[in-house]
């Protein structure tokens, strides 16, 4: 249990001694340090209960402090459990309890704050691009903040499942494959680009000429019932793709559990169907199958059209069916764009209709759009995947400009981990500016400045010679000077934020931690000697631990912490 879940199990202890009612307890972390480390307005939020009982909410809160205060588990932690009016509990760490979590920290490494329980299963489908067409910004979106969130989980302790649900299916493919045969062209030897040409292509020459729309079906229909030529060359367009996207996978250093991918389904397909029908949760409509949602305000999605081809919410269904009987996970997570709330709301909601698992155990953590400059969506379309991959070179190319004498190995770890963080420090659900000077700032919230903090740690203690690595008794007691303070205060933080960004799908929560880490770090850098000072051996702690959450903390992020820049 980290700090918040003990105050939190605190206070719901005293406050059922008192009334029956269980309100929701706010606990925060005043940005006034005048009103202690944490804070909660829980007297003032449950006063109406036990108005009786008490004058005012100042008088609740002194007999919910008095309380508190007399448990053993937060009387060891605080130095002070105070109600401050109109109806404030407050909380102040003791010093001593400060340090004994520092010599935690040391002990167990980048073990601190995680856990390997491994009871609850998660399942993370994140990344998903689609065969044949280009690897937007919108899945490098979703590959780093899909990654994070699924590290963040792990190291919690779940047991993570990553899926790439690649789009391999559907109705573009009868196209796609028409105009291979028609262009007689060999896939393998064209880029991504091209074969998304072919679909644009197509869609234009179908416009003078109608019935080519029949012929493409025609060969999707093939491709579902096993045609060989068609199978063969779906097969060379899938290979094509994917050997483009490693090419970015490899340069993240991304790996994703697995790839089922939407044509795993295809076999599911009428079974899906059948059940929908028979449990009468869709329904005939001019010739198609549909959803229909009364009641919850959602326009009706179709899952067989009237041609009879199956559809992306079809197959989505499907999938959540293998993977509830597979892995029979608490949680499955979606990291896609905001363009698609509409059908996440469908799906979660068709899937309590069939009775398969209450909506609330699926997560859309949707994330907004990269614009440029000026405020347009910004696109890799021009150039498309070639343009992404040609970003990610870019920014490892500015990187081997900040760093020492340009080595690749290092310029790789920062250029990649400033994309990376650039993503990560906003709300996944806001939209982004691009912009190379924030990214690479070493002044501001940025990959890089994050990871000169760290270096700096290393550079200190390898002038240590044995690394102490304990903090012993006769630390304790020692006049802890303001900055020494601000970075205890924080390093028991973690594991709360940790938890938070995870709950919340919330890395952003992580960034800001570390980032604030990072300069309280830097500040106490620039105005206390470390080697050689009387207090070395504390100073020394101070700085493998807070090296030690740094690098912790960008590992969660997916970004590597080299030793040195
Ligand atoms: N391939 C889809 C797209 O690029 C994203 C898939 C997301 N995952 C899912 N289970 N629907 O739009």
């Amino acid at each position: 249990m980290d700090v918040k879940e003990q105050i939190l199990h605190n206070i719901q202890n005293v406050l059922a001694e008192i009334t029956d009612r269980k309100p929701y307890i706010k606990i925060d972390r005043p940005q006034d340090p005048n009103h202690g480390d944490y804070s909660t307005n829980i007297a003032m939020i449950a006063f109406p209960d036990v108005k009786s009982k008490f004058k005012d909410p100042f008088k609740f809160a002194q007999e919910l402090a008095a309380k508190l205060n007399k448990s053993g588990e937060l009387n060891e932690i605080f130095e002070r459990i105070q109600a401050q009016p109109p109806g404030f509990i407050n909380f102040w760490f003791s010093e001593e309890h400060l340090i004994k979590e520092l010599g935690k920290v040391l002990d167990k490494k980048e073990k601190y704050a995680g856990s390997d329980n491994k009871e609850k299963t998660v399942v993370i489908d994140y990344s998903s691009p689609n065969i044949a067409k280009a690897f937007g910004i919108g899945h490098l979106r979703s590959t780093i903040i899909g990654q994070t969130i699924y590290n963040l989980y792990k190291f919690l302790g779940y047991k993570t499942i990553g899926d790439n649900h690649l789009g391999d299916w559907g109705t573009q493919f009868g196209i796609l494959i028409y105009q291979v045969i028609e262009k007689k062209l060999d896939v393998e030897k064209q880029g991504v680009e091209k074969l998304e040409e072919l679909y644009v292509e197509f869609n234009k020459d179908a416009e003078e000429n109608p019935q080519l729309r029949d012929r493409a079906r025609l060969w999707f229909k093939k491709l579902e019932d096993g045609d060989v030529r068609a199978r063969e060359i779906w097969k060379k367009l899938t290979d094509t793709s994917l050997k483009e996207f490693s090419r970015i996978y490899d340069l993240l250093n991304i790996k994703i559990d697995y790839a089922y991918s939407e044509s795993f389904y295809e076999k599911m397909l009428p079974e899906i169907i059948r059940e929908c029908v028979d449990k009468k949760v869709a329904v005939e409509d001019q010739g198609a199958l549909v959803i229909k949602f009364p009641g919850d305000g959602l326009p009706p999605a179709i899952i067989r059209k009237n041609d009879g081809a199956t559809t992306y919410l079809t197959r989505d269904l499907a999938t959540i069916k293998f993977r509830l009987s597979q892995w029979d996970p608490k949680l499955i997570i979606y990291e896609v764009g905001v363009e698609q709330s509409l059908h996440f709301k469908q799906l979660f909601k068709a899937v309590e209709l069939l009775g398969w698992a209450k909506a609330d155990m699926f997560v859309h953590v949707r994330h907004g759009l990269y614009l440029s400059s000026d405020g347009k969506k910004f696109s890799t379309r021009r150039g498309k995947t070639i343009h992404l991959f040609k970003i990610l070179e870019e920014a490892v190319g500015r990187a081997e400009k900040l760093t020492k004498g340009g080595d690749k190995r290092i310029a790789k770890a920062v250029g990649i981990g400033a994309v990376k963080y650039f993503d990560l420090f906003h709300n996944p659900s806001s939209d982004i500016i691009f912009d190379w000077e924030k990214m690479f700032a070493l002044e501001g919230n940025s990959a890089p400045y994050l990871q000169y903090a760290f270096a700096r740690t290393q550079s200190v203690l390898a002038k240590v010679k044995s690394q102490k690595s304990k903090v012993k008794g006769e630390i304790q007691n020692q006049n802890l000077e303001k900055e020494e303070l601000l970075i205890l205060r924080l390093l028991i933080y973690f594991p709360e934020v940790v938890r938070d960004a995870a709950e919340n799908f919330s890395p952003n929560l992580l960034c800001n931690y570390l980032f604030e880490l990072s300069q309280v770090f830097n500040n106490f850098y620039q105005k206390h000697k470390i080697l050689g000072s009387k207090k070395e051996e504390f100073r020394i702690a101070l700085t493998s631990a807070v090296g030690q959450i740094l690098k912790t903390g960008l590992y969660l992020l997916g970004i590597e912490a080299p030793e040195k820049m």
